[in-house]
């Protein structure tokens, strides 16, 4: 009897320190070429974490340019020569000027959003008082990753993946574009909030994320602490493990959400119709997807349109291993 019974399995691909399972019907669709599946091993870290809430509710935050100017205000700048491996700390490509302090002091970003064939681009601008254009461009890969800078060095890739209805973990990929990741203290510094095996953070619901509103009088806006992922966590996990999205009011900064919304929609709507569904790519289509770009730069006012494209275009034929995405 042993002899005839099987048991179900799903192909299996290791990419970029992550395994990838594909559970639907017949060939699994072919991975994008994302710069963090096409560079060295030495150049990608790969970690994880576990949030208490709806996936959907997790990612929205990542498509919110303007969220990080209050939720991850700093009311001091460190050195930044301190922030390998943190983001919002250091500096942008071509600047002098804490992100801490740009942050602070221009919180409402200019948001512009394009359908791109892998999903969505977000242009943050800020402008600097005349002097120039803070230009952050972010990305939504769908249907559930995002691509976002981190540092003038490297990207972070995150895809959030759900356990069940009500909680996630996000999987994130540290690309490097110059040397090999210090992986050790990429590690260790996570593994400060994240506990093993189950990567569930210690700060979290139950000591209410550490909250203390001494450090919220002259530290932090939130008063929270210095990582940003516990920023995040309590504002995804505090709605509720599923918010109720009818009494939600969108508004101006919120562009990036809906327009993702939108494609949720026709998406579903396809499936419904068994039409093609976006980014289920074929044999071959992968390369069609490359980059994409996550820059974080100062440009000049006139012009910065094509000035955050050649920097990403600078750092990539400096990398040795990414290959142009446009
Ligand atoms: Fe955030």
């Amino acid at each position: 009897m042993h002899e005839n019974i099987q048991h179900t399995a799903y192909p299996v691909v290791e990419k970029a320190g992550i395994l990838w399972a594909y559970m639907g019907e017949g060939e699994p669709p072919a991975f994008p070429d994302l710069d963090c599946f096409v560079a060295p091993d030495s150049h990608v870290f790969a970690f994880k974490g576990f949030i208490e809430c709806n996936w959907l509710q997790a990612l929205e935050v990542g498509i919110d340019p303007a969220h990080a100017s209050f939720l991850h205000r700093f009311l001091h700048d460190e050195d930044p020569e301190d922030s390998y491996g943190k983001q919002f700390r250091g500096k942008s490509i071509a600047s002098d000027i804490p992100m801490t302090k740009i942050l602070r002091e221009y919180p409402r970003p200019e948001i512009q959003v394009e359908e791109t064939a892998f999903g969505l681009r977000l242009t943050a601008l800020r402008n600097l008082d005349n002097q120039g254009m803070h230009v952050r461009v972010t990305n939504q890969i769908f249907p559930h990753g995002i691509v976002i800078p981190m540092s003038p060095e490297m990207t972070i890739t995150q895809w959030h993946v759900p356990v069940n209805d009500e909680t996630c973990y996000w999987y994130a990929v540290f690309t490097s574009f110059t040397d090999a990741v210090d992986k050790p203290l990429m590690r260790k510094q996570r593994l400060e909030l994240y506990e093993l095996p189950d990567y569930k953070p210690r700060l979290n619901k139950a000591n209410t994320y550490g909250f203390d509103p001494a450090e919220q009088e002259d530290e932090t806006y939130l008063g929270m602490g210095l990582d940003i992922n516990v920023h995040d966590q309590w504002a995804v996990e505090s709605p509720g493990p599923v918010y109720d999205r009818t009494t939600e009011h969108l508004g101006k900064s919120d562009v990036g959400i809906i327009a993702y919304r939108r494609m949720w929609r026709r998406a579903i709507e396809a499936a419904g119709n068994g039409g093609e569904l976006p980014m289920s790519l074929s044999n071959g289509e992968g390369a069609t997807i490359r980059g994409p770009a996550a820059v974080d730069t100062i440009a000049g006012l006139e012009g910065w349109e094509d000035t955050w494209k050649a920097r990403d275009r600078e750092r990539r034929e400096a990398s040795g291993w990414a290959p142009d995405p446009w």
